[in-house]
């Protein structure tokens, strides 16, 4: 009996992937299939197949097991160094800001429209852990969200994101200040020694709140929140915004001493106060907030430009000799900077709302200590020491707010970089050529400072864990790319 057999064999399955603006990408999906017809056991007739499927999808978040955090698909940065930036670069919106001001929006029940949101994955975080709480976050358009916290939301935040994300914090003032509860992951974030929240709890306490940890959470409960004077004994950022929270609906006045003073925390009173609270002396000495029954949404609120972002090309700027207007900031948040650069032989032209760096030539060593706004910010620490790399003479850098944040240096070293750390201070030997090498992003502005060093480096630098500068900084490659840098975006 004749018999006719055919079978099927795939040959080739082939995914490329190629990175588009914003979070999303092309994916071209090949399969191959090789198709034979026998005919008693005679190969009668072959043919390959070929089929392509292409679609425009989001970025894959995964979370990496091993390494227990999110990440978009594997990608690296190259770089090839020595091109001088020129022309101009816009900043976008505080992540520092957007960070506190997105949680807040949860105090008011009602929806409120927020503008010049970055684009990066911390928001992406945040907005995922707020929808699972219940808010419905909408994308609006560009950069606005609109956040509407009308329907039930939980007082209870405890899935994985929340550990990952520094700023989740915030939902322990939020949710407690809306709710007279929370139990909220402990929070994560960069690893800069001991993080501890004790002045958090301090100011959740002297509201008359209970704080318990249990469990790797934080579990805040009170009868009722009543103002009280708080004096903070460290100056820290989260405490302060974390207290502005609770104790914005609070019964009577609260007053809040040795407070952080940074811009965002001047954005936040403001978009609390748009929103019916009622608020004084934020970046000041000491905040003043009398407590309100409720706060009123319905409003729009727009975010200050990111400080440190708009720092980040400054120094860029200085480090590959170049000209470049850096747009959409306020120079009264840059000063310390500005003036560090002066310092080093950098020529700084102040607008309204921009700032032109421009260096021809050799740049000096200074001496810098980071320090609580309006001190030199410590987000800015890495940067500048890879652009020390560079300086005649010995600088000396010493941190003033982190333990332990000079991890990244043998990263540096790697590059040739001469710099030797004590402690908390970091002396840099600014004779050291750099040249291209394999390196990794360690946290955010470790990040920032791989991608600077790799700007001024002879040769190839390839930048590996660039996830975590997705966190913090809006196309970064884009904005260097548009300055000149040679700079590429590569799948792993
Ligand atoms: C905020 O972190 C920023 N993060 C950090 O930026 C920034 O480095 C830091 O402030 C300082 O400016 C966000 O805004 C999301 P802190 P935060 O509380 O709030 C000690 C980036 O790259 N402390 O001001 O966690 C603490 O150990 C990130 O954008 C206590 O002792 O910082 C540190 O030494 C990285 N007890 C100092 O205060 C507390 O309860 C400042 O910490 C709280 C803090």
């Amino acid at each position: 009996m004749n018999k006719v057999a055919s079978s099927f064999q795939t040959r080739g399955f082939h995914l490329h992937r190629d990175g588009l603006p914003g979070n999303k990408c092309s994916e071209k999906i090949e399969v191959v299939l090789y198709y034979q017809i026998y005919y008693n056991g005679n190969r009668l007739r072959e043919c390959v197949i070929w089929f392509t499927f292409s679609r425009t999808t989001e970025k894959k978040l995964f979370f990496t097991k091993e390494q227990e955090r999110w990440c978009w698909t594997l990608e690296k940065l190259v770089i090839h160094g020595q091109k001088r930036l020129r022309g101009e670069v816009t900043v976008s919106g505080a992540k520092n800001a957007a960070v506190a001001i997105l949680p807040a929006a949860i105090l008011s029940d009602n929806n409120c429209i927020i503008e010049n949101i970055p684009d990066i994955l911390d928001i992406s975080i945040l907005k995922n852990i707020l929808t699972n709480l219940g808010a419905k976050v909408e994308h609006m358009n560009g950069t606005s969200i609109k956040v509407d916290s009308s329907n039930t939301i939980s007082y209870t935040a405890t899935d994985k994101q929340i550990g990952k994300l520094r700023a989740s914090y915030y939902l322990m003032g939020a949710l407690l200040g809306r709710f007279k509860k929370a139990i909220v992951t402990f929070p994560g974030g960069c690893d800069f020694g001991v993080r501890p929240i004790d002045q958090h709890i301090k100011g959740f306490e002297a509201l008359g709140a209970k704080v318990e940890i249990e469990h790797g959470r934080v579990i805040i409960t009170a009868h009722k929140l009543i103002g009280a004077p708080i004096y903070l004994d460290v100056v820290s950022v989260g405490a302060t915004i974390n207290i502005m929270l609770a104790a914005v609906k609070a019964e009577g006045i609260t007053t809040i001493e040795n407070p952080a003073k940074e811009p965002h925390i001047v954005d936040l009173a403001n978009f609390l106060n748009a929103m019916g609270a009622d608020i004084k002396g934020a970046g000041t000495d000491i905040i003043k907030i009398r407590g309100v029954r409720e706060l009123k949404g319905g409003h729009t609120y727009t975010i200050i430009p990111d400080q440190i972002e708009a720092g980040t090309f400054m120094i860029a700027a200085a480090a590959t000799r170049g000209d470049v207007l850096v747009k959409n900031i306020i120079p009264k948040h840059m000063e310390s900077l500005t003036a560090k650069l002066q310092e080093m032989n950098v020529r700084v032209d102040e607008f309204d709302d921009s700032i032109r760096v421009s260096c021809k030539d050799k740049i000096q060593k200074v001496n810098i200590k980071t320090l609580p706004y309006p001190g030199f910010p410590t987000d800015l620490q890495p940067p500048i020491t890879a652009l020390l790399c560079r300086a005649e003479g010995t600088s000396i850098v010493t941190e003033g707010v982190w333990d332990n944040r000079f991890q990244y240096v043998d990263e540096l070293k790697r590059m040739g970089a001469n710099i030797r750390v004590e402690g908390r201070m970091a002396v840099i030997d600014g004779a050291a050529r750099l040249t291209g090498a394999p390196i990794r992003a360690l946290d955010l502005r470790a990040g920032a400072a791989m991608v600077i060093a790799g700007l001024m480096a002879r040769g190839e630098t390839v930048v590996s864990n660039i996830e975590y500068i997705d966190r913090g900084y809006e196309k970064l490659e884009e904005k260097l790319k548009a300055l000149g840098a040679d700079i590429q975006r590569i799948q792993e």
